[in-house]
């Protein structure tokens, strides 16, 4: 284009009423943008869809031994549009850290939907505790996720998802895996979450899933698996 009017500077009136129709200036600027944009909105997407096939493993068998940092970061990425930063807040920090682990033998599809429900509950509370706070309050002290794995013995690893959001009333941390225990708005919470994640560590994992936390400073929960799973194997 900036070759063509060059040479033909001035171009018979037609041509000049559509190319100011066009807003052909705008249009040489915008354009370069608009490309480096959908560039970046296919990488992310591709980055989705992998993570999604990660996350489901729909095509695997149900017993593999597998890299369990990999279902978490792919959890992440699915969970992304809920960390990053909007009008009323910075995003929310996620801290990872994680030690060398072998792969572990398991049900990788529902391991990550244990991930899941864990990491959506910290962003919950994490929310929550948002209300009445400015922007400001929250960048001086921000909402933080911290992850960290490690391993315990031969035959164990554990993984901890540990939040500052709201934290939980004593009174109500016997009650968190029964079914249909919520404390969110009707339509927002099934209760389901934590009572099925606990089903899934502990009956089909032979692990261990508890909580620990403080209202007002936040939460901790803490899964426990086996490396090699002898219920599984069964
Ligand atoms: N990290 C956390 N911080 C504070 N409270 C939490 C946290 N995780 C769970 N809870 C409390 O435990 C309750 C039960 O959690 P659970 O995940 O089972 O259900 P839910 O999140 O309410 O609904 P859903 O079925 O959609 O997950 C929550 O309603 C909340 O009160
Ligand atoms: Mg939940």
């Amino acid at each position: 284009m900036q070759a063509y009017q060059q040479h033909y500077p001035n171009p018979p009136q037609a041509l000049h009423a559509e190319l100011d129709k066009l807003e052909l200036d705008f249009l040489q600027e915008d354009l370069t943008k608009i490309l480096e944009s959908m560039t970046i909105g296919t990488e992310r997407i591709c980055t989705i869809v992998l993570s999604l096939r990660n996350f489901s493993r729909l095509d695997e068998a149900e017993l593999k031994a597998v890299d369990i940092h990999q279902g978490i970061d792919s959890t992440l990425v699915i969970l992304q549009h809920r960390l990053q930063a909007t009008a009323a807040r910075p995003e929310i920090q996620v801290i990872k850290e994680y030690n060398q682990l072998p792969l572990i033998e398991c049900d990788a599809g529902s391991l990550n939907q244990v991930f899941m429900n864990l990491l959506s509950n910290a962003i919950d509370a994490l929310l929550e505790s948002n209300q009445g706070r400015s922007f400001q309050d929250i960048f001086a002290n921000p909402n933080t996720i911290w992850i960290q794995t490690r391993r315990i013995d031969t035959n164990q690893v554990m993984i901890m998802i540990s939040d500052n959001g709201t934290g939980i009333p004593e009174e109500i941390c016997s009650k968190l895996f029964d079914p249909f225990f919520t404390t969110k708005p009707v339509g927002k919470g099934t209760g389901l979450g934590l009572f099925m994640s606990y089903q899934i560590v502990t009956e089909k994992h032979g692990g261990n899933l508890w909580c620990d936390s403080k209202l007002g400073q936040g939460t901790k929960f803490v899964i426990e698996i086996p490396i090699k799973s002898s219920i599984l194997s069964a």
